[in-house]
């Protein structure tokens, strides 16, 4: 019998500081602007990857559930690659785990973008370094380019494939800051980021938001270099509204604030002004509020979020590694989700 090849890793949703919205290469995800983000050690995706010479087409299978959709088109984009770079030309089944809940703006596509990245280059035996696979999975899912690198990530806007990867800032311990997320909606979106990312520059805006960011980014390294909580939130904040004032302003709009979205918002911003508590906001593309406070306010934001009535449930998650190759024997209960024997691995 040929031989299975196979691959297992772990990998990280992560959360925008500084957001990436828009493609100057819509193949190969180069973005319009650089970003900055920390990675969510509670939310995890876990994935196998087996190539097998008897498959006759890929398989994807996210928690136990076989999928044909838009990840499965996805997903080609890094198999080809990695297929072409170890010149072997099996099918693969893909078998995925993961807490986060999908499609809901909560960048569940980086996680699931930059584990299949690691396992699928291990299952065919090619090592690649961190900017090297910081750049594959970015094909998948721009912002996957950060879910590869531990802790705070700057993903750099580059000139071309090559030199734009994500890399380290600072390592997850350098500052104990937290995402509590207040869930207010978990219908799927109705528009996916793919497609927002080619609204973008529908918005007479975008240009004016791009030229900007190198400032943001600057003020955001910063503050996070100096552990400055209050320089942070007004960086963060200004810059979940110019990417929310670009949205609205595509056409056509894209509008995601619930009420209960924009009542969070003003209440964290009076926690931070009346009773001086280290806590900010931000939002991706969905009505779900990021709420990024330090350490010892953690406990009791979660729980003022929890009072807000619209308040689904709060998420709450410290900052976390990068992305780490796992033992396939780790993957047994993947591999029997996607009914793979086990002693292939
Ligand atoms: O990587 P994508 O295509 O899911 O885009 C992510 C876009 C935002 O979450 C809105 C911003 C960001 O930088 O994560």
């Amino acid at each position: 019998m040929a031989r299975i090849l196979a691959g297992c890793a772990e990998a990280h949703a992560n959360i925008a500081l500084i957001k990436y919205w828009g493609n100057r290469d819509h193949r190969l995800n180069l973005p319009a602007n650089g970003s900055i983000s920390f990675n969510l050690d509670a939310l995890l995706t876990r994935t196998l990857v087996v190539f097998d010479p008897k498959l006759t087409e890929d398989r994807l299978v996210i928690n136990g559930q076989e999928r044909r959709r838009e990840e499965h088109r996805r997903m080609q984009r890094i198999l080809a690659w990695v297929r072409e770079k170890a010149g072997v030309y099996h099918y693969a089944h893909v078998i995925s785990a993961t807490n986060i809940p999908m499609a809901v703006g909560l960048a569940s596509s980086a996680a699931a973008f930059a584990a299949l990245a690691l396992a699928a280059t291990k299952a065919l035996g090619l090592h690649l370094d961190e900017r090297d696979l910081s750049r594959l999975a970015r094909r998948g899912s721009g912002s996957a380019a950060r879910s590869v690198p531990e802790g705070f990530v700057e993903w750099r806007v580059g000139t071309r494939d090559e030199d734009c990867y994500a890399f380290t800032l600072f390592p997850a311990d350098y500052w104990e800051l937290w995402d509590c997320i207040a869930l207010v909606s978990t219908r799927p979106k109705p528009i996916s980021s793919m497609e927002g990312h080619r609204l973008a520059e529908t918005s007479p805006i975008q240009w004016a938001r791009v030229a900007d960011t190198p400032r943001r980014l600057e003020v955001c390294r910063n503050a996070l270099r100096n552990r400055d909580f209050n320089a942070l939130a007004d960086i963060v904040e200004q810059d979940a509204h110019l990417l929310h004032a670009v949205m609205q302003t595509s056409t056509p709009p894209l509008f995601y604030w619930e009420p209960v979205t924009v009542e969070i918002m003003h209440t964290v911003r009076q926690w931070r002004k009346e009773k001086g508590w280290n806590v900010c906001y931000t939002l991706d593309a969905g009505p779900n509020v990021h709420v990024i406070c330090t350490g010892d306010m953690v406990a009791r934001v979660q729980e003022a979020l929890e009072a807000i009535p619209g308040v689904q449930q709060v998420l709450v998650s410290r900052v976390g590694k990068g992305a780490r190759v796992l033992p396939t024997h780790l993957c047994m209960d993947l591999a029997q989700q996607g009914r793979i024997p086990t002693h292939w691995l």
